[in-house]
Order: C-alpha cells, then sequence, then structure tokens
C-alpha cells in the first residue's frame, strides 16, 4: 500500500527520493508524487501512474534541495489522479504531507475546516492533515503535527515538511509502519527498511504513538505528548544486493529460485540431525507452556492463509493437537472462544497487515500464547506477539508471495515437530526421519528448478486459456488454493482452486474442453482418491496437467501432461508441488505481458482495513 519516504542530507535529493519511490513500488500503487524544498522554495510534481512518469516529468529539471519527501499512493478515498497523489499542502502551500493509512474522521475535520475557512482541492482523507497542521501551526512544525495528530482518528503514518520551519521532517505513526534511517550526516523516514538500505544499516523502528523530529543533524523521538523518548538505532542484517534483480527478469522469478537458499536459512540452527531435535528456544514460549496446549489457532490472511492451512496437517498429524486456521479479516469479527490452553500462531510475510494485526489484538485480550511467524523482524505483528518464528527468507520484492509461503511452510513444520517432541507425540527416531526428509527438501526444489523449462514449455499452451482448475486433497489442497491463487494474481486468469472430494458437488459442472484442469497428485494417502477425480474430469473431456512423482508411470495414462517433481515424505510433499505452480503461473503471466512484480490493483502489505 501507499510508501513514505523522506530525506535530509546532502546528497542530490530528486534522484535519491525517486530512488526510494521505485524500491516502494512493490507494495503496490497507482500515484506518486515528490515535495522538495531547495533555499526555501518549495517544489512539487505528482503523477496519476508510475514512477517513470514522474521520472519523464521531471525530466531538464534542475531542482536541488536539502529536505523533501516522496510518496506512492495506493487509493482509498478519491480515485488515481493527479490531485489525490500526494503530497498534500495546506491554503498557504507551506506545509506539506504524505500519509499511508485512513483517517476515519476526515469528512467531520473537513466539515469543520471549512466552516473554519479552508479550502480543499482534493478529495483524498489526506489533505485534512495538511489543513489541521496550518490551523495549529505557530513557528514549529512539531508542536503544529503534535496538536493535529489528537484531532485524527483511525490509522496512519505520516511525514510533513515546512518552508516556514525549515530543515525538518517531522513523521508519526499509529498504524502503518515507519522506520528512520540514521546515516552520516544523512537522515532518512520510509516505510520500510528498502529504500534506506543502500544509505544505512542503522534503523529506528517508530511504535504507535511516536514522532520523530528529524533534522539535518540528528534525530529526536516524542510520544504524542510530547515526551522525550530514548531509541537507540539498530543495525539490519539485510543489505541492498538483497533487492536486486541479479540478472533475473522479474524479482518473482528470482525469489521463486532462491527457494532452496531460504529453506536452508530457516532451517539453519534450528534442527540438529546429532540429536534428531527441531529446537525452536528462541520463540519464548516454554517447553511447560505448550505442553499444556490443547488446540492451536492459526490466523493469517492471502498466501500467509494457504501456509497456515498446510501447518494445520503437520501440526494435526505430529503433534495430536486440534488446529483451526481463520482469516484474520472474518475472526477479528467473530465472538471467538480462546482459552489459556490456547496457543494462537499469526503468519504474515510482512507483519503489517492490518487485518492480522487487529485479530493479534483482538486475540490478546483473552491471554492466550501468541505466537508470530514473520519475515520482517521488528515488524508490529512480530513486536506485539509473545513469541517470533522468524522466516529467513530475506526481502521479497515480488507482490506475489512465494520465497515467504516456503519459508512459512517450513516454520510451521519446524513448530509441528517441535510440538510433537514436547508432546512426546512422536519418538526421537520419528523426528530424526522428519528432519532428514526435512533437509533433504532444498536440494529436491533445486532439481524442480533445474527443469523450470518443461513447465515453460507447457506454460505457452495454456496461455489461450481463460479458466483453470487446480486440484489437491488432504495436506496438497492448500497448494491448490495456492497454485490457483497465484495464477489469478499475476496473469488475471481466472482460477479456482478446490479440494479434489468437492469436485461432484459443484466444480464438476464447469468441466469442458476449455477448462483445463491442474491435478496435484503426490503418492500419498490421497492418491487413488484423486486418481478418481482425475477419471471424472477425463470422462468430461476436460484437460488435465498433473504434477506427480518422477516415477510414477500410471500417471501418465490417465492425464494429458505431467510435470515430475522427486519424490519425498507425504507430509512434505507441499514444498515440492508449490514450486511448478508457482512457476507455472509466472511464465503465463510473463509471456501474457503482464506486470508479474508489480499485478493491478494489488499491494504487498494491506496496512488499511
Ligand atoms: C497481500 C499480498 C499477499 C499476502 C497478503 C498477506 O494481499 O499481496 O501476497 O499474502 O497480503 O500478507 P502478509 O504480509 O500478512 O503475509
Amino acid at each position: 500500500m501507499c510508501g513514505i519516504i523522506g530525506y535530509i542530507g546532502p546528497k542530490n535529493i530528486v534522484p535519491l527520493l525517486i530512488d526510494g519511490l521505485k524500491k516502494l513500488e512493490y507494495r503496490g500503487y497507482d500515484s506518486a508524487g515528490i515535495a522538495v524544498v531547495d533555499s526555501g522554495k518549495l517544489y512539487l510534481q505528482r503523477v496519476k501512474g508510475k514512477i517513470n512518469e514522474l521520472e519523464s516529468t521531471l525530466e531538464g529539471e534542475t531542482v536541488s534541495g536539502q529536505y523533501g519527501l516522496g510518496h506512492t499512493r495506493w487509493a482509498t478515498h478519491g480515485r488515481p489522479s493527479e490531485e489525490n497523489a500526494h503530497p498534500h499542502r495546506d491554503c498557504t502551500g507551506s506545509i506539506v504531507v504524505v500519509h499511508n493509512g485512513i483517517i476515519e474522521n476526515y469528512l467531520t475535520l473537513k466539515k469543520m475546516l471549512r466552516e473554519e475557512g479552508h479550502e480543499f482541492v482534493s478529495e483524498t482523507d489526506t489533505e485534512v492533515i495538511a489543513h489541521l497542521i496550518e490551523k495549529y501551526f505557530e513557528d514549529k512544525l512539531e508542536v503544529a503535527v503534535q496538536k493535529a495528530l489528537k484531532e485524527l482518528e483511525g490509522d496512519f503514518a505520516i511525514s510533513a515538511i515546512s518552508t516556514k520551519d525549515k530543515e525538518k521532517i517531522v513523521a508519526a505513526k499509529s498504524g502503518p509502519p515507519a522506520v528512520v534511517g540514521i546515516g552520516e550526516g544523512e537522515y532518512l523516514i520510509s516505510s520500510d527498511i528498502n529504500p534506506l538500505l543502500s544509505h544505512t544499516q542503522d534503523v529506528v523502528f517508530l511504535e504507535d504513538g511516536e514522532m520523530a523530529i528529524i533534522r539535518k543533524d540528528g534525530v529526536e523521538f516524542r510520544d504524542f505528548d510530547g515526551k522525550p523518548l530514548d531509541k537507540p538505532a539498530e543495525r539490519l542484517a539485510w543489505n541492498p544486493l538483497m533487492i536486486e534483480k541479479r540478472g533475473y527478469k522479474h524479482f518473482m522469478l528470482k525469489e521463486i529460485f532462491e527457494q532452496p537458499q531460504v529453506l536452508r536459512d530457516t532451517f539453519e540452527g534450528r534442527i540438529s540431525l546429532d540429536s534428531g531435535t527441531v529446537n525452536l528456544g528462541e520463540i519464548e514460549i516454554s517447553p511447560t507452556n505448550l505442553r499444556e496446549i490443547s488446540r492451536v489457532v492459526i490466523i493469517a490472511c492471502g498466501t500467509s492463509y494457504h501456509a497456515a492451512l498446510m501447518g494445520r496437517y503437520l501440526i494435526e498429524t505430529l503433534a495430536r493437537v486440534s488446529v483451526d486456521v481463520e482469516y484474520a479479516s472474518e475472526y477479528r469479527y467473530r465472538d471467538f472462544i480462546l482459552d489459556q490452553n490456547s496457543l494462537v500462531v499469526v503468519v504474515s510475510q510482512s507483519g503489517e497487515t492490518a487485518d492480522t494485526l487487529a485479530a493479534l489484538r483482538a486475540v490478546k485480550k483473552g491471554n492466550p500464547l501468541t505466537l508470530a511467524i514473520c519475515n520482517v523482524i521488528n515488524s508490529s505483528i512480530a513486536r506485539e506477539s509473545l513469541g517470533v518464528l522468524s522466516t529467513h527468507a530475506g526481502p521479497e520484492i515480488g507482490v506475489a508471495a512465494t520465497k515467504t509461503f516456503s519459508a512459512q511452510m517450513a516454520a510451521l513444520a519446524l513448530l509441528a515437530i517441535h510440538l510433537a517432541q514436547i508432546k512426546k507425540t512422536i519418538d526421537s527416531q520419528e523426528s530424526l526421519a522428519l528432519i532428514q526428509d526435512l533437509q533433504r527438501i532444498p536440494h529436491k526444489i533445486e532439481m524442480i528448478l533445474n527443469e523450470a523449462d518443461i513447465v515453460e514449455k507447457l506454460a505457452w499452451d495454456f496461455v489461450p486459456f481463460s479458466h483453470f482448475l487446480y486440484l489437491g486433497r488432504w495436506i496438497n489442497f492448500p497448494i491448490a488454493l495456492e497454485g490457483a491463487l497465484k495464477l489469478k494474481e499475476i496473469s488475471y486468469m481466472h482460477a479456482e482452486g478446490y479440494a479434489g472430494g468437492e469436485m461432484k458437488h459443484g466444480p464438476i459442472a464447469l468441466i469442458d474442453e476449455k477448462m483445463p484442469t491442474m491435478a496435484i497428485v503426490p503418492k500419498d494417502r490421497v492418491y487413488d482418491k484423486m486418481l478418481s477425480n482425475i477419471s471424472e474430469i477425463k470422462a468430461r473431456v476436460g484437460h488435465i496437467l498433473a504434477v506427480a512423482f518422477q516415477e510414477d508411470e500410471d500417471i501418465r495414462d490417465r492425464v494429458d501432461d505431467v510435470i515430475p517433481i522427486p519424490s519425498t515424505n507425504q507430509l512434505f510433499t507441499p514444498f515440492l508441488t508449490t514450486v511448478p505452480l508457482q512457476l507455472f503461473a509466472y511464465y503465463i503471466a510473463a509471456i501474457r505481458g503482464a506486470d508479474v512484480d508489480q499485478p493491478r490493483n494489488l499491494a504487498k502489505s494491506v496496512t488499511v482495513e
């Protein structure tokens, strides 16, 4: 969703802000803009559309400057247009604001400010912030911002500058993320760490209710009441190379190919072949507490929800604990029942998804154990959960999640084995065998990736289709959902994921020669059942592609095309079946010329409800 970048320091500011905006592009946006103060004069440029259009409008300009803000907007209030793009200004044109989030009481504030004589030029909720700051401005921007904040309801991360109180950026957070970058003689503010990495790895994450007053010679932190805060910088483990394409055509393809390493990194230090155990001491939930758990509830959205569904099968099978998996956007409004023996696992790549965060906050009222599975350290969800199990996937830039999905499944597999060891539902030999199987997964993914051209060739045949059915059963049912979601997200093809056994209850009516099926058929406990489902489709002249074990010769006579994968423990087949489906969606979208890394209307991190 919206992205904010701000800079104060000696570097050439316009290209720096543009570069920062490009690194925020992946969050999803429909318009963009920058505002720079150069020798006391404000320069502002905004466009509807992409950053390169903004860049074109800036060509030939000789603006430099000492401080400024940039913004990518994902429209919520008011259509995408130049007038609605950020930065927004007050009536005098001297106060400039960028905002991520939603001001829920903006209509009331707008009415009040209009009655007081303020003139509005956009349809956005953000503009009220600029006028409120104007209303309270005397001589210090931070004081006016602080007063304005008191009037705002909703979720927001804002940054403001002014030509009247020079060389200062004031940022505030109450909801969406904001992180301050501390460089040498330069400072930045951003919605996430990616734009900061090429300048500094020393950062301070703002918490809700905190402000940063950023000057060229230092940063001061305060709460919304003006009380000074001591917030030391921390050093990031991510580096700038991690957010480069490194020769791949798209970030998504690069991230698909990174999966073997991501799994190795996620297992590293957590599994021991010597002792045959999983060690998750880091999660700070004691074995005694975990032993008492009688129920697990996993809450997530989007792709993370599909990883959670897969995790359910693992935890139930291995640790013999009942697991519910819930959409965060629904659960937060339920009259849910949780007790002290419930473990709530919150799965979120970004750790900032508004619904997931709200669901976490709601469940915490009942005081269950909470564990976050997150990819972004220090994200809100990671900070607000009792324990954290990090997925070591590195930054994911492609909007469609791939490597973080595999990393989430890996983290859930570790959790399942860990719980099973603690609850003694598996013995040491079983535990060792599982760990050995898990450890072989990265190499098996490499084998699939080495034959990516098989999937690419097949993709060409299916580019003309408009609909697709994905079928899986048992632990591969979530993978059918995820495979269909990937295709929808990036190729805009209609795709539905179904549990094979549900075919007869509706979807089979759709089957004809125009509706191909991707069937996930590893040799597992439901293999024969899937074969029956496949026969039912074949009887209705549906074209079938199957993801199946390499050595499975029988399947070749039953389907039209096969994407082979190495065999593995049936509990871990999702790690392997996922990869061809990601590649298939990728190649179809790439052949169709779609914007693979930034699909229309989608945002990487959905920080508004
Ligand atoms: C957005 C992204 C998805 C992601 C979902 C949940 O919709 O486009 O790729 O799965 O949010 O995000 P989270 O960061 O909570 O995993």
